[in-house]
């Protein structure tokens, strides 16, 4: 079975295309390296000894897309490609809206137009807002408060309209909490352009001295030692989601949304005594101001997707950390 991979060369995606060759899937790479380099896809086919096929195309063309449907008849997409970085979404939010939502839409349209009905959406725990803790599936969505998550709730509501429209799609909303860590050989894990914006890749840079001091946002949450609670997930953890959720599609119709997270909260102190400990030498830190729109706490119920999908997360926090600074010790400056 032959699976379309938008984004397949980003963090997540990688991981996933890992995931699917090892289980036999013929892989489909559609990625304009926006956020990425296609040398990531040399290593996914180092890591599993296995070819895939990929396009150096944008998802908001849809003359593109239709010649790589007509091309190589996926079953089903697993829909990556996006932009991510919150607090750059409320500077640039047509960018945003763009090429998040024009650019679905315009999959959404080839997808149809190939009589493709199957789709996993990497969604986002964002999309709960303010609801009280741990979110569930059944709760209201939408109380965002950044262009980002904006776009994360309106291409599941499009999604949902378009099952509504024609019953015979097949759509898994995968609602990802905060993916960390990276696979354990090391070859793949997480490489932001820039200063990271995320939590793990500023330590481990901070770790291996690119960077400075990690600056902890708060200090005085109401929370078991003043720092925000998050739910982190490891990344190979979060692509074999991705392995449950095609199952799933492939067996049956409907539209469903289900938590990819551990279940646990850890603080950003959690965070960082793991990773010395791992790392095996004190981080430089300091505690700063809180940043605008953090929520003190979120974490999941997922025992939706534990039940339904037949899925749960395997690996600790040690394992994360460990995985994340392996990554960060064989690619210093990157993967070029
Ligand atoms: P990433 O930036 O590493 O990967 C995204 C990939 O999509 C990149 O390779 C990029 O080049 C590509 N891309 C972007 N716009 C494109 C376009 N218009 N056409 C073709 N390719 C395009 O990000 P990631 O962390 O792997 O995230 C993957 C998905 O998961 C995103 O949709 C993101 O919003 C979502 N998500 C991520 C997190 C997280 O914390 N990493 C959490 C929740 C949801
Ligand atoms: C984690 C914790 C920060 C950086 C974001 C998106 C969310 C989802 C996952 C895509 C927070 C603290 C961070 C730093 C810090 N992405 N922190 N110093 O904000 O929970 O979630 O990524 O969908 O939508 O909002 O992740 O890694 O930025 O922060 O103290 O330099 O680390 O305050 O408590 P976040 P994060």
């Amino acid at each position: 079975m032959t699976i379309l991979v938008t984004g397949g060369a980003g963090y997540i995606g990688s991981h996933t295309c890992v995931e699917l060759l090892n289980a036999g899937y013929d892989v489909v790479v559609v990625d304009n390296f926006y956020n990425s380099v296609p040398a990531v896809l040399d290593r996914v086919e180092k890591i599993t000894g296995k070819k895939l096929k990929y396009y150096d195309c944008d998802i908001r063309d849809r003359e593109g897309l239709d010649k790589i449907f007509a091309e190589d008849k996926p079953e089903a997409v697993i829909h990556f490609a996006g932009l991510k970085a919150v607090g750059e979404s409320s500077k640039l939010p047509l960018l945003y809206y763009d090429n998040n939502i024009s650019g679905s839409v315009t999959l959404f349209e080839a997808m149809e137009n190939a009589g493709c009905k199957k789709i996993v959406f990497s969604s986002s725990a964002t999309v709960y807002g303010n609801n009280p803790i741990p979110y569930k599936e059944d709760m209201v969505t939408g109380d965002v408060s950044n262009p980002y998550g904006r776009t994360k709730h309106f291409i599941e509501q499009i999604l949902g309209d378009v099952y509504n429209a024609d019953n015979s799609w097949s759509i898994s909303l995968l609602r990802y909490f905060n993916p960390i860590g990276a696979h354990e050989s090391g070859l793949i894990g997480e490489d932001p352009n820039g200063i990271p914006n995320n939590l793990m890749p500023y330590i481990s840079r901070v770790a291996i001295g690119k960077l400075e001091k990690l600056t902890v946002f708060g200090g005085d949450y109401d929370t078991k030692d003043g720092t925000c609670i998050r739910d982190y997930i490891h990344v190979v953890d979060l692509a074999k989601a991705h392995l449950c959720a095609v199952r799933k599609i492939t067996d049956s119709t409907g539209i469903e949304a289900y938590n990819i997270g551990n279940g646990k909260g850890y603080s950003v102190l959690d965070i960082i005594r793991a990773f010395e400990k791992v790392s095996g030498s004190p981080l430089n830190y300091v505690i700063g101001d809180r940043r605008a729109g953090d929520l003190p706490a979120f974490y999941a119920d997922a025992s939706k997707a534990n039940r339904e999908l037949g899925w749960s997360a395997e690996y600790d926090i040690e394992k994360m950390c460990e995985d994340t600074w392996n990554f960060q010790k064989k690619n210093p400056d990157g993967i070029k």
